[in-house]
């Protein structure tokens, strides 16, 4: 194993009803809350009638900043800090999906940072300082909950990046599976890809002896593909919801990466992607993520072999190791096209016209990726092999 700390202090209140845990964990925090949603679905499902309810009974003055959008924009974020600023608010409560904790846990920062925000984001300044927030998920995705990234688009200059800080970390997250009855067939079927998804990058890693932690991530992935075509033809099922949004949660909330360095690299390209064409996060990995395994299979075909045996129970009798593994791939393929998801960038109307801009971006930190390091040429394949 790698050396590793492990820190997270997320209060998790997790089962139905249990949003009555907002008045102690909120009137912890302070008294003038922002309260930061989406696009209306909360208002549209009734949530944000309850949660206005219980804020009413903790004596909260309740300031709101709503429309945070999917890819959650910087021009928001900023909008959220001078609503801090102006009204001297003490706390902030997230109410939906990644996108809206990943505003607020900028917003938060940002409220407490002389400079610019986009500093924060870009790296160029680490928060010394936040407002405390707590969150009320929505979607079963992005762990976002539970951890400590949060991913920000400057819509202006086209840039999507993931930053993160221990101050980042939501001080409770409250969780209740009925919350999430109302996501819609294609939203769910984004986070089942996502959350496998930060499953399988933490599962390309190059450490040594790391059995429990290969098989924790291979029970995850096994856990959502049992659950997930169940849930997508009953969308209300409270088990089947209560498997997945707690999936997501373990998927990246730290425990995976115990010991390990994750590789991150198809989130990476990713990004760079949904910075230019603003396509759903797991739309686009469930196009590149195959892409960027096939590419990288001889890294560590070992590994590959293991994932296509123990998750896609792939034959082994005259095969050879890499094709064991291509084999395991195009099953994971296959099975996120198989609950709806797209495999091929033209389904989004994206062509080979911005490749080379799109791997600009994805190169702007420099090479990247702990499993398998890419350069502009293999982006630029992966993207090839995308379209
Ligand atoms: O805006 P509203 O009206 O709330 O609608 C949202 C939005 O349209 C809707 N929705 C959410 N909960 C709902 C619901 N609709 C009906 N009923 C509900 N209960 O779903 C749509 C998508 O929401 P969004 O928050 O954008 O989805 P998700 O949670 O997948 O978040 C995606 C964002 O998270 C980033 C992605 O890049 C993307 O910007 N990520 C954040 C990570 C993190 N912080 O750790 C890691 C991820 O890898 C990811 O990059
Ligand atoms: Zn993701």
């Amino acid at each position: 194993m790698d050396a590793y700390t492990y820190y997270n202090p997320t209060r998790l209140v997790f089962g139905k009803d249990q949003i009555t845990a907002l008045k102690d964990e909120l009137g912890a925090l302070g008294k003038k809350v922002l309260l930061v949603y989406g696009g209306g679905s909360i208002k549209r499902n009734g949530l944000y009638d309850k949660v206005m309810n219980e804020l009413k009974g903790l004596g909260a003055e309740v300031s709101e900043l709503s429309g945070v959008e999917p890819n959650p924009r910087l021009s928001t974020v900023k909008r959220g800090i001078d609503i801090c600023k102006e009204e001297g608010i003490e706390c902030l409560l997230a109410v939906g999906g990644g996108s809206v904790i990943d505003c607020t846990k900028a917003i938060a920062a940002g409220a407490k940072y002389d400079g610019d925000v986009w500093d924060l984001i870009t790296l160029k300044a680490q928060p010394e300082e936040a407002l405390p927030f707590g969150a009320i998920l929505t979607l079963a995705a992005t762990g976002s909950e539970m951890n400590a990234g949060s991913v920000i688009t400057n819509w202006e200059t086209q840039e999507k990046y993931g930053w993160g800080s221990p101050l980042n970390f939501p001080k409770f997250s409250i969780l209740d599976p009925t919350y999430t009855f109302s996501v819609p067939k294609d939203q769910t079927i984004y986070g089942i890809v996502d959350m496998m998804s930060h499953v399988l990058e933490q599962y390309f890693h190059n450490a040594q002896n790391t059995p429990l932690q290969d098989r924790f991530a291979e029970s995850i992935l096994l856990t959502v593909m049992d659950a997930a075509p169940k849930l997508l033809e009953d969308l209300e099922n409270y088990e089947l919801r209560e498997t997945i949004l707690y999936s997501g949660t373990m998927a990246l909330n730290g425990t995976l990466q115990m010991g390990v360095r994750g590789d991150w690299g198809s989130h990476n390209i990713e990004h760079a992607v949904s910075a230019v064409y603003d396509i759903p996060h797991a739309g686009g990995l469930a196009i590149l993520f195959p892409n960027w395994m096939r590419h990288n299979i001889d890294t560590n075909v070992e590994r590959f072999k293991q994932l296509a045996t123990r998750v896609f129970d792939v034959e082994t009798e005259g095969k050879s190791d890499k094709q064991i593994g291509l084999e395991g791939i195009d099953r994971l393929s296959a099975f996120w096209t198989s609950l709806g998801a797209p495999n091929t960038l033209a389904h989004y109307k994206i062509d080979n016209s911005k490749l080379d801009v799109i791997a600009e971006k994805a190169m702007a930190r420099g090479e990247f990726g702990n499993f398998s390091k890419q350069n502009k040429e293999d982006v630029l394949t992966i993207l090839e092999m995308s379209l």
